[in-house]
């Protein structure tokens, strides 16, 4: 068993015991358990999480049955529809830590603005390999994360988008499987290694409204309204062949998810729930120096609605905190006798109380 080769047509000699282990290890976590883990970091997004466990389960499970078969497998890879600043990233960065795969992110901008696209991607393929600390047969078990997809639309034939469509075919290429060179003695074969793709796709909705739905599945009265009305909520390839992606690319990303805009109540669950929330940070920044920090909910109310205005998902939450914070940030390390402070609005000052739940002269009123 161990003298085999399991890429048998030009790939790199992985022995299938370090397939079987490193694909194993991964196919342990059953999509529920992936779900829970994600659920500790990323607030909402159902949909998506239950996508992607789903598929990165298969995925894994695939590698494992075609590792013992000698065989090949057919990739899902991944594309994450969604509006800025709503978790696309941060649910592939925690996606990977649940697995433990080595996992890079890249950006597909900066592809599309280099004359050496092939370079890039194999700057990309080399940390990857770094992640896997060189081990190889681990690289070719990752998954590569790549956001920003949507700015690689053709429009027209302008001399922009060209390069926007030559990165498609380039990336085309290592999405299917090929073998890339990274150096003098090193290759590495991108045929089993999971593809993520993310973006906003600003104008995808005007180009789906007013489309037929799939008009030609005859309803009867047994049918479920609530699967027809998902069918109809997919985003379908042609959708994204109008956007502009190129359709052999959009072939390549079978399994579309969709991101949800962050409603209020979202964005306040966002800055409080997670285990590294923004409450949490700065809640144990001031225990460090001995102060309890009081935020009252209506204060994240109003944080959230202040970031609903700015229109760019749970980005400005941290903005909007962080300066509500760094008055008290600033003035408590002087005053030795404040033991808590008690933020009951965004529009107020926070009270600053002594350990005998006095309250100190206020510095802190900017
Ligand atoms: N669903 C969420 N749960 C928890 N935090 C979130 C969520 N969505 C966004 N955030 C917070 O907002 C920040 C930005 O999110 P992220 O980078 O994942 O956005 P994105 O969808 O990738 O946006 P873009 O399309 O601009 O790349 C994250 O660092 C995180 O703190
Ligand atoms: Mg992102």
């Amino acid at each position: 068993m161990v003298n085999k080769t399991a890429l048998d047509e030009g790939g790199t000699p992985t022995r299938i015991s370090t397939i079987v282990a490193a694909s194993a290890l991964a196919a342990n976590h059953t999509p529920s358990a992936i779900v829970r883990y994600l659920d500790q970091y990323v607030v909402g997004q159902d949909e998506a999480k239950r996508t992607l466990a789903v598929v990165v389960y298969a995925h894994y499970k695939k590698l494992l049955g075609a590792a013992r078969l000698n065989a090949s497998i057919a990739k899902s890879n991944v594309l994450l529809v969604g509006p800025t600043g709503t978790g696309k990233t941060l649910l592939c960065q925690t996606l990977s830590n649940a697995i433990g795969v080595p996992f890079v992110t890249a950006d597909a901008t900066s592809l599309a603005q280099t004359r050496y696209v092939n370079e890039e991607i194999e700057a990309i393929l080399l940390r990857l390999l770094g992640q896997a600390n060189g081990d190889m047969a681990k690289a070719q078990h990752g998954i590569v994360f790549i956001d920003e997809i949507d700015k690689l639309k053709s429009a027209g034939g302008q001399l922009r988008s060209t390069s926007g469509e030559g990165v498609q075919h380039a990336l085309l290429k290592i999405m299917e499987g090929s073998l890339v060179k990274l150096n003098a003695t090193q290759a590495i074969d991108t045929s089993n290694i999971l593809f993520i793709c993310g973006g906003a796709f600003v104008g995808l909705d005007k180009i789906r409204a007013g489309k037929p739905n799939y008009g030609f599945i005859s309803i009867g009265d047994s049918a479920n309204q609530r699967i027809l009305d998902k069918l109809n909520a997919r985003i379908k390839p042609t959708d994204l062949i109008e956007f502009g992606l190129i359709p052999e690319f959009t072939g390549r990303l079978p399994v579309i998810a969709n991101l949800q805009d962050l409603s209020r109540a979202t964005l306040v669950r966002i800055m409080t729930e997670p285990k590294n929330s923004i409450y949490q940070q700065f809640r144990d920044i001031m225990q460090e120096q001995g102060v309890a920090l009081e935020i009252a909910p209506r204060v994240f109310v109003e944080v959230a609605e202040l970031a609903l205005e700015y229109k760019v998902g749970a980005r400005s939450l941290r903005g909007i905190f962080e300066e509500m914070m760094t008055p008290v940030l600033y003035a408590v390390p002087d005053l030795p006798q404040v033991r808590k402070i008690v933020f009951s609005s965004l529009f107020t000052n926070p009270a600053l109380l002594d350990a005998a739940g006095i309250e100190a002269d206020n510095p802190v009123a900017w």
